[in-house]
């Protein structure tokens, strides 16, 4: 940013918060304008680095040794667990080699994970002080259109309790599974509660048509006609999905289930998603931070299960480049993320 010429800053946040210029000049006049990327410039706002743990001679580690896959020349390291680690070097030094191509699959092969077969190694020691590894890359989430940012943390569940207590829904027997557009007999039939017909493309990405039948709505017309309010509005399933995260956590601040299960995506700055966008149409860093508000909202429940400290050993996350075309605001929510994992006792490393 400093190296150019002219700069155009756009904002002032993500989504519908965003989609303004907000600053257009030199990189010195950036440095003192009233925007994020100015303020982070100009040292008025920093990442939080948050409370460095120590790595002492007692901390657990785990060990590979010998590894020689690719341009490996015989590598052997020492992992502290429960740190956050960085593997860092000149593209091309054999980070991903290390991570993606030896460690990871080397862990997934001893918790018996379908992997490749983990690259060229003599051996793995101290897997047995991890309950579990789980990479976090940025290949997409799946490809079914019908998984969305609610359903993906569990929020969706919450949210069609609350329509089954709907005196409406009482007087014609809906329950709560009325309302699931992954199951059940309340979703349209036609696109199966996707919204949507997908059509693939032999050479071209995949395209996605409005279902003609529901309209993109989803559900059968009868279940859209039961509408809780919330916020002074009212609201249909179809009308749940549309909301960004950001809206349905004003809309649902009394509502514990929903916003215990939606702050995880506020966690790692995806607040400006849609409920219900399809996880196929996430970029690959959306994808990757949502996939950890998942494990967030897995870690969140278990911390309330043990109180403080996980009960079972930690997890160990491999992430991909996190911080690849993230901006400082959204790094500086990334690590208040990846922290809540460290504080109940996971492990962190990536490249
Ligand atoms: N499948 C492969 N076959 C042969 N050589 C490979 C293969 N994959 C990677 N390499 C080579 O191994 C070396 C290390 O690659 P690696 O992907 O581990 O680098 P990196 O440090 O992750 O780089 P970057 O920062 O660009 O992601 C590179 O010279 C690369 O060309
Ligand atoms: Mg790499
Ligand atoms: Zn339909």
């Amino acid at each position: 940013m400093l190296a150019a010429d002219r700069v155009i800053d756009m904002g002032p946040g993500p989504g519908e918060r965003g989609g303004e210029m907000v600053f257009d000049g030199t990189p010195a006049d950036l440095r003192n304008a009233d925007t994020l990327t100015g303020a982070y410039l100009g040292a008025r706002k920093q990442i939080g680095m948050g409370l460095k743990r120590l790595v002492s001679d007692n901390t657990p580690r785990m060990i590979l040794e010998g590894a020689t896959q690719h341009n490996l020349k015989n590598v052997s390291i020492e992992l502290p667990l429960q740190r956050l680690v960085c593997i860092t070097g000149v593209s091309g030094s054999g980070k991903s080699t290390l991570i993606q191509d030896v460690l990871a699959p080397a862990l997934m092969r001893h918790f018996g994970k379908a992997t490749e077969a983990p690259g060229a190694h003599d051996r793995l020691l101290g897997a047995e002080q991890l309950s579990d590894v789980v990479f976090v890359d940025q290949s997409p989430i799946g490809k079914t259109a019908r998984s969305n940012p609610a359903s993906y943390v569990g929020a969706w569940d919450a949210v069609r309790e609350i329509f089954a207590t709907h005196p409406t829904s009482k007087q014609r027997s809906y329950t709560a599974s009325k309302f699931s557009f992954n199951s059940g007999d309340g979703r349209c039939p036609s696109c199966g509660g996707s919204g949507f017909e997908h059509v693939e493309m032999q050479f071209l990405s995949d395209v996605y048509l409005r279902c003609p039948d529901c309209d993109g709505k989803r559900y059968w017309p009868e279940i859209l006609e039961i509408k809780i309010e919330r916020g002074g509005r009212a609201l249909s399933a179809f009308d749940v999905l549309e909301l960004t995260v950001s809206e349905a956590a004003k809309l649902f601040a009394n509502d514990r289930d929903v916003i215990r299960a939606i702050q995880p995506i506020i966690d790692v700055g995806l607040e400006y998603v849609k409920l219900g966008q399809p996880v196929p149409t996430l970029s690959g860093g959306e994808s990757q931070r949502l996939k950890l508000a998942g494990f967030l909202a897995e870690a969140a429940r278990d911390a309330a299960k043990s109180k403080q400290r996980l009960a079972t050993k930690g997890t160990l996350f491999l992430f991909d480049e996190p911080t690849t075309g993230l901006h400082f605001e959204d790094i500086s929510k990334l690590m208040r993320a990846l922290r809540k994992l460290l504080d109940v006792g996971h492990s962190l490393g990536g490249d």
